[in-house]
């Protein structure tokens, strides 16, 4: 008589052991990328002078928001994965292009460091998405909606550094 096939768990198969290390580190760094980012757009949207600033501001207060909503689904899904949400101590500032200009009225500076973040991020969550690729569709459902949301922010401020461009401003 056949032995009966076992049905797999998934991403908690034992066998998926290393897998699941691997994807709880690729969100590890994912839950930073979207720290960093609120602490740099937090400070953005309150840095910038300027009646033209007001409009970026305002996106950037929104994205706050959601960045942290963000990093709140990553560090739930690095805790389902049997890790660690990691502490203050483990954090690596990464996001050079994103530190206050020297005139806080130097808004290409800080949309040219927001397209550069997002695109960071969409590039990461790309890796996830096609990580987790008949492994683990639940995280890779999960970042699909998070990418969906960068890609989103990154569009918006591309048309605010076109409107830029156009006028000349730049
Ligand atoms: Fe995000
Ligand atoms: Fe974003």
């Amino acid at each position: 008589m056949e032995a009966e096939a076992i049905p797999s768990k998934g991403i908690f198969d034992s066998a998926n052991m290393e897998a699941r290390k691997h994807m709880v580190e690729l969100l590890c760094k994912a839950y930073w990328m979207e720290i960093e980012t609120v602490v740099s757009y937090l400070a953005a949207s309150v840095n910038l002078d300027g009646v033209r600033a007001q409009e970026i501001k305002e996106s950037l207060s929104d994205d706050v928001e959601e960045e942290l909503g963000h990093a709140k689904l990553f560090a739930q899904r690095i805790k389902e994965l049997y890790g660690v949400v990691p502490g203050s101590e483990d954090f690596v500032a990464e996001q050079g292009f994103l530190q206050p200009p020297e005139e806080q009225t130097d808004i290409v500076h800080v949309i040219r460091g927001v397209i550069e973040a997002e695109t960071g991020a969409i590039e990461h969550y790309t890796r996830i998405v096609e990580e987790t690729e008949g492994v683990d569709p639940v995280t890779q459902d999960m970042t699909i909606g998070i990418l969906h949301d960068e890609q989103g922010h990154r569009r918006l401020f591309e048309g605010f550094l076109r409107e830029y461009e156009l006028e000349g401003a730049i």
